[in-house]
């Protein structure tokens, strides 16, 4: 498979890259860095150290996106510390990003193949969003567009109504299910559902020891503490890595339905819930129609044993 990840790059979104990197049959062809997480410049030096540290340095090109969402204001997750990567200290890749910008990196990978290569949206859809509007073909010529992103119609992580990249720029995700992409949505409830390591988990994958392993541990460490405490257990949560797995291997996919997903942009204390519904929802409304595949029961346990093969 030929996978672009747009990416917000802290903690779990390395992850997802190791993965698409060390899986075989893939290739990671770029990683574009869209507002996020944490500043932007840290999220694209957290990309350039994490493609060092699996050994592709030189290898997949790294372009610098939209720097702030499309009208409202950035701000920050807490989830993964202030570099984003629990204080890992990693060296300075070697690798510096390119010049072109994230946008155009986009259509010109898309358009010279058209139908042949997936994107994988771990972050808020602000770069996706532009893309499309800049070039409203890709919408078409994208293979797949793999999500993390929204919940399904339940509790959120940023807000009790939403997930945090839907939340930060809840237009752009707008405009991304309405362009007509050929979706799977990968969400917050199903985050919760398949993507957690328990303490035994984590134990082992911790005592393999491997430089992979180790990067694991120690940029898992704050969202480690901070579930810890908000859920009474010491678990890790990987929905960007869960979302990468299914791209990789469908086949992880236990229970999943087809729906309509609406972003909410306005809402006071809803802005960026996602409702996800069938298509007729009865006579006051119009006929929608099905724009994405919701993801909403995941293997934990293929999921498990490919994070383990990436971090041999
Ligand atoms: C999503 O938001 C970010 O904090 C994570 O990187 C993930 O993409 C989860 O809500
Ligand atoms: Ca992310």
């Amino acid at each position: 498979m030929r996978l672009i990840i747009d990416t917000d790059t802290a903690g779990d979104d390395t992850y997802s890259m190791l993965l698409a990197m060390k899986t075989p049959g893939s290739t990671l062809e770029a990683v574009t860095v869209c507002v996020g997480n944490v500043p932007f410049d840290q999220q694209v030096e957290n990309a350039l150290a994490t493609i060092e540290v699996a050994g592709f340095s030189g290898k997949i090109p790294v372009y610098c996106g939209a720097r702030r969402p499309m009208v409202k204001p950035w701000e920050p997750s807490t989830m993964h510390g202030n570099d984003g990567m629990s204080g890992a200290n990693l060296p300075i890749a070697r690798q510096r990003p390119e010049t072109l910008h994230a946008v155009d990196a986009i259509i010109e990978k898309v358009m010279a193949a058209p139908g042949e290569i997936d994107i994988l949206a771990q972050a808020p859809l602000t770069n996706i969003a532009l893309a499309v509007m800049k070039e409203p073909r890709i919408a078409k010529a994208v293979r797949h567009l793999w999500i993390m992103g929204g919940t399904d119609n339940s509790v959120g992580n940023i807000t009790p109504c939403a997930e945090y990249n839907f939340f930060i720029d809840p237009e752009a995700a707008r405009i991304v299910f309405e362009a007509g992409f050929n979706i799977t949505l990968s969400t917050w409830t199903l985050t919760m559902r398949s993507s957690l390591f328990e303490a035994d988990q984590l134990e082992e994958i911790f005592a393999m020891q491997t430089p992979l392993s180790e990067f694991y541990r120690k940029v898992s460490a704050v969202p480690r503490q901070t579930a810890e405490a908000r859920y009474g257990r010491p678990i890790s949560t990987h929905p960007d890595s869960l979302t990468c797995a299914i791209a990789l291997n469908p086949d992880l996919i236990e229970s999943a339905r087809d729906a309509v997903v609406r972003i909410e942009t306005m809402g006071e204390i809803t802005r960026g819930f996602s409702a996800v519904h069938p298509p007729v929802l009865g006579n006051r409304w119009p006929d929608f129609k099905v724009n994405a595949r919701v993801v909403e029961v995941a293997s934990n346990d293929g999921f498990f044993w490919m994070m383990k093969q990436a971090f041999s």
